[in-house]
């Protein structure tokens, strides 16, 4: 007896031309998100001019970790233009851990220079909107990178939350720091030291960027683990 609440893909209803034309955008949102992925990163890297002080190592770290690391760690289950198609579930998983790993490095590298830099210049620290949305950022990546050390090790802590739930959360914590961490960066690029390196209509373009793989990682997560509910007659 089929389920009333099953999943179901954004595309259904369409007709046999419409699916391809549907499939072929979605295949080239998310390699938009790629490249745009890695054009902030790149970018965020040639501002900042990483050694000329300790402030400069924290947006290479922190776009390093969440633009590029989080972004294709999550990218990588995508059926539609994951860089590592090739590789079996398992390897993808292997493959995400990886990522997550690194961006928790990179987040406490990151975290460090800024704390570093600040207290060499004698500046409080948490005063900023920045600082704020950072820090919930952070905290969030900690709790998502525990959900997933829950869901991996689910046998050996001998939890009593089964590991679909597990998933589920770890799914719906991985869509909060995501969104976090794009309100994160967009709101660096409102910083003084931001607005002092980039400005005009530049600084416009630059402010979108962060909102496209957003977006993009958005729907994969929705679509792929959000059940939705199928209207049976
Ligand atoms: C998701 C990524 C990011 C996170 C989690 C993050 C987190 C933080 C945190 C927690 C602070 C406050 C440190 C303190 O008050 O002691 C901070 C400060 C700062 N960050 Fe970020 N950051 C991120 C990305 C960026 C990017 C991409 C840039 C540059 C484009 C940047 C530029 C700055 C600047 C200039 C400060 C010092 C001024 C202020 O406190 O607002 N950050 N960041």
């Amino acid at each position: 007896m089929p389920s009333d609440v099953e999943r179901s893909s954004a595309g259904e209803g369409l007709g046999m031309r419409d699916f391809w034309l549907y499939a072929w955008l979605r295949r080239l949102a998310v390699i938009a998100a790629h490249v745009t992925g890695l054009g902030l990163t790149l970018i965020l890297c040639v501002l900042s001019r990483p050694g000329t002080s300790l402030l400069s190592w924290h947006p290479v770290c922190m776009s390093l970790g969440y633009c590029l690391c989080m972004t294709e760690g999550i990218l990588l289950f995508s059926s539609e233009g994951s860089l590592f198609c090739f590789k079996s579930r398992k390897s993808k998983v292997c493959l995400h851990w990886l990522c997550q790993a690194l961006v928790l490095v990179a987040a406490a590298i990151g975290l460090g220079f800024i704390v570093a830099s600040k207290d060499l210049s004698e500046l409080p620290h948490l005063v900023s909107w920045h600082s704020l949305l950072g820090s919930c950022t952070l905290a969030s990546t900690v709790l998502q990178a525990g959900f997933g050390l829950c869901l991996i090790f689910h046998k050996q802590l001998r939890l009593t939350t089964p590991p679909p739930r597990l998933k589920l959360y770890h799914t719906t914590c991985g869509l909060v720091v995501y969104l976090l961490a794009t309100m994160t960066v967009i709101s660096a690029m409102f910083s003084d030291w931001y607005q002092a390196t980039v400005k005009g209509a530049v600084w416009w373009v630059f402010l979108l960027l962060p909102l496209f793989p957003s977006l993009v990682v958005m729907n994969q997560i929705t679509n792929a683990y959000l059940p939705r509910k199928k209207i049976t007659s």
